[in-house]
């Protein structure tokens, strides 16, 4: 059953840009009302705002530090005062490095966790009660084809990634009986602002575009029957993988 996101309240993290950006787009499109949480280039998060608002959707942006726990800590009740329920939370907000394993200092192996793994596992926690509450409700992890492999120079993010793939599995199996969705979606390279900063090797051209993997979670969150995804791997046509 193909299932309407009207006056679904979405949660994504990092919408200022790429894959969350568009993401947004895409599910105000499909009816969904918004909370934009987190991100520190406050014009780029109104920009993702006022699109959404054009297509019809409620719109409400929390721009900040998602590694900040007093952040974290205020956000949610705001985003409930504002909309009063919770229905899906997308923990896309992540960053990337690009450095031979030898020279990645272990600060940059915290800094990454704590975006790419901490918050998302905060976070989860935090909308749990609320998804509680929802018939259709989701958690939407994005890893990443490193949740899978490791390419030279991205042993912290490839880290990141797997670790980020393995939570979200396991909170799928406990969740699954209480009709709370967890997915996780694994893209390849996507042309956004980190393709340069985790693969400066690559060029940019036939990347998979954000829009391909906000298609992707809009599937996800409109697709629920019987049969449960767990978890999509995207990567690009015809050429070798490019993944990141
Ligand atoms: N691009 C790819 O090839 C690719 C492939 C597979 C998976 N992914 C994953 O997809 C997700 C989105 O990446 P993207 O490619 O769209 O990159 P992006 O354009 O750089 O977007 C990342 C977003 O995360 C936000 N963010 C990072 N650290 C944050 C923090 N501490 N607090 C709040 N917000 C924070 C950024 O906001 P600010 O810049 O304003 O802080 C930005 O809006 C990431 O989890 C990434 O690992 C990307």
């Amino acid at each position: 059953m193909k299932i309407l996101l009207d006056n679904r309240v979405v949660v994504i993290t990092g919408a200022g840009g790429g894959i969350g950006k568009a993401t947004a787009i895409k599910l105000a499109e499909a009816g969904a009302n918004l909370a934009l949480l987190g991100g520190h280039n406050i014009s780029k998060i109104n920009q993702t705002a006022e699109l959404a608002r054009s297509l019809g959707a409620r719109v409400f942006s929390l721009p900040g530090d998602l590694t900040d726990d007093n952040f974290l800590a205020s956000c949610i009740d705001k985003i409930l005062d504002h909309f009063g329920q919770i229905d899906v939370l997308i923990n896309n907000a992540g960053i990337a490095h690009n450095a031979p394993f030898e020279k990645t200092d272990v600060e940059v192996l915290d800094k990454i966790y704590r975006i790419n793994v901490r918050t998302p596992f905060v976070l989860s926690q935090k909308v749990l009660p609320y998804l509680r509450l929802s018939d259709h409700a989701a958690i939407v992890n994005i890893s990443s084809s490193l949740g899978h492999k490791g390419y030279a120079g991205q042993s912290a993010y490839a880290a990141s990634k797997h670790a980020l793939r393995g939570m979200s599995k396991a909170i799928a199996n406990e969740l699954y009986t209480e009709g709370i969705r967890v997915h996780t979606v694994c893209p390849g390279g996507v042309y956004t602002d980190m393709l340069s900063v985790a693969r400066p090797d690559l060029s940019s051209e036939g990347m998979i575009m954000p829009d391909d993997v906000a298609e992707t979670i809009l599937f996800l969150l409109q697709y629920r029957t019987n049969a449960v995804i767990d978890e999509i791997n995207i990567r690009r046509e015809g050429k070798p993988p490019y993944e990141i």
